[in-house]
């Protein structure tokens, strides 16, 4: 059984994010502790890069706001899924905000091993993912963290276009996958 922490990147409640999401934390709850993180009931600063978090114990974050809450739960787990809506051929800039404060404890102080990759995009371009599955690979080289697989939805615009699309079920069985 291990430890999955959920990061959604999307703001809107019940969102194509959040039902991505959704399916894969049913299929991943069978054998692995699951908790979903949405940026949504978070505020999170952006990093400011004083580099204070390199001396700090557990390399944390000195600003008192809801990153004290997610470096808990992240201290916890065995793996991360990264959930994002496509913004402008990124992830979203409130889930960016949490990746970057996590940048330093996640390379000496967690115990994440794993990451998997959930994204949603309007656009049908064969493209439309290649930044951040670009900044996906080159983050798992370099805190060399194993690939669990990715699902990639292309076409989905409006608050629940994804219902009904055969990634809910690849999504599903990503997460019922794993041990
Ligand atoms: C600010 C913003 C930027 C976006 N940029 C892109 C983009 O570059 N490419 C794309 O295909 N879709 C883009 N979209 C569309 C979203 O990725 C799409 O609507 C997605 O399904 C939203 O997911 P959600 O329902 O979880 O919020 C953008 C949406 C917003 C709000």
């Amino acid at each position: 059984m291990s430890k999955i922490v959920v990061l959604v990147g999307s703001v809107r409640k019940g969102g194509n994010t959040e039902l991505l999401a959704n399916a894969f934390c049913d299929g991943a709850s069978h054998n692995n502790d699951v908790e979903i993180i949405s940026v949504a009931d978070y505020k999170v600063n952006p990093c400011v890069g004083c580099n204070t978090c390199f001396e700090r114990e557990g390399n944390l974050c000195f600003p008192q706001d809801d990153m004290q809450k997610i470096y808990k739960k992240l201290a916890e787990a065995d793996m991360i899924v990264i959930a994002s809506p496509v913004y402008f051929y990124g992830i979203s800039s409130q889930l960016k905000a949490v990746i970057d404060r996590m940048h330093t404890p996640l390379r000496n102080f967690f115990n994440v091993k794993r990451l998997a990759l959930l994204l949603v995009a309007t656009a049908d371009l064969p493209e439309v993912f290649d930044a951040i599955e670009t900044q996906y690979k080159l983050t798992l080289n370099f805190f060399k963290l194993e690939d669990v697989g990715r699902v990639l939805v292309r076409g989905v615009k409006n608050k629940g276009d994804i219902q009904g699309n055969k990634a809910l079920s690849d999504a599903f069985n990503l997460g019922r996958s794993l041990k």
